[in-house]
C-alpha cells in the first residue's frame, strides 16, 4: 500500500491523474518505444530528482533491455518559475557519442531547462536525442521543442506527485493532483 488522496488530508486540492491512468499511459508509451527503438541501443537519461519515478515504471514497461543514467540541473529561478539559465550539479556517466539517447522528464512547464538540455547533449554527438515527458504544460508550446512521448497534456495548474515535488514534499504520491492554496499561502 502506498501514499493515498486520504493521507494527504486537507492538503490535496484535487486528483488530475490516477495511479491507474498512470499505469495505463506509460504502457502505451512503452509500446510505442519499444517499437521505435527495436535493434538499437537504448540509453534512458532521468533528470533527478522529479523523473525518478517516471524513470522507473517506463523502464519496467519497456520490453526493450535500456541502460539507465541520470543527470541533475538546476535552473535559476524566482520560486517556482524556470529562467532558462541552467548549471549542471550531475553528469551522465556515459558516453554518448553515437548513442540513441531519450531524455525522461516529470514536467515541461517553460521548457526552458530542457531546451537547454537537448542542445547540451547534442553538442556530444549521440546518434538520436529524443523527450518523452509525464506531463506537459500549455507555456510549453512556446518554445520550439518536439517532444515525442508525452504522458499527459495539462493545465497550467502547480502539480504535485509522482515525483513532483512543492518544497521536495509531495514526490512519493502515486497520482498527480495540485495542492490545496493554504499549502503555499503563507
Ligand atoms: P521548466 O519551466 O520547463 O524549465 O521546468 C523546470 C522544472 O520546474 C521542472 O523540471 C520541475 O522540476 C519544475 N516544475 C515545473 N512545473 C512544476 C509543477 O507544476 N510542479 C512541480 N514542479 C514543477
Ligand atoms: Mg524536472
Amino acid at each position: 500500500m502506498s501514499v493515498d488522496a486520504k493521507d494527504m488530508g486537507q492538503d490535496l486540492e484535487k486528483v488530475l491523474v490516477t495511479e491507474e491512468e498512470i499505469k495505463a499511459r506509460l504502457a502505451e508509451l512503452g509500446a510505442r518505444i519499444d517499437a521505435d527503438y527495436a535493434d538499437r541501443d537504448l540509453l534512458i537519461v532521468g533528470v533527478l530528482k522529479g523523473a525518478v519515478m517516471v524513470m522507473a515504471d517506463l523502464a519496467r514497461a519497456l520490453h526493450t533491455p535500456v541502460s539507465m543514467d541520470w543527470m541533475a540541473v538546476s535552473s535559476y529561478g524566482a520560486g517556482t518559475t524556470s529562467s532558462g539559465v541552467v548549471r549542471i550539479l550531475k553528469d551522465l556517466e556515459t558516453d554518448i557519442k553515437d548513442r540513441d539517447v531519450l531524455i525522461v522528464e516529470d514536467v515541461i512547464d517553460s521548457g526552458l531547462t530542457l531546451s537547454w538540455l537537448i542542445g547540451n547533449l547534442k553538442s556530444r554527438g549521440p546518434r538520436s536525442v529524443e523527450v518523452c515527458t509525464m506531463v506537459r504544460k500549455p507555456l510549453a508550446f512556446d518554445v520550439d521543442l518536439d517532444v515525442k512521448y508525452v504522458g499527459f497534456d495539462l493545465p497550467n495548474e502547480f502539480i504535485i506527485g509522482y515525483g513532483l515535488d512543492y518544497a521536495e514534499k509531495y514526490r512519493n504520491l502515486p497520482f498527480i493532483g495540485t495542492l490545496a492554496p493554504h499549502v503555499y499561502e503563507h
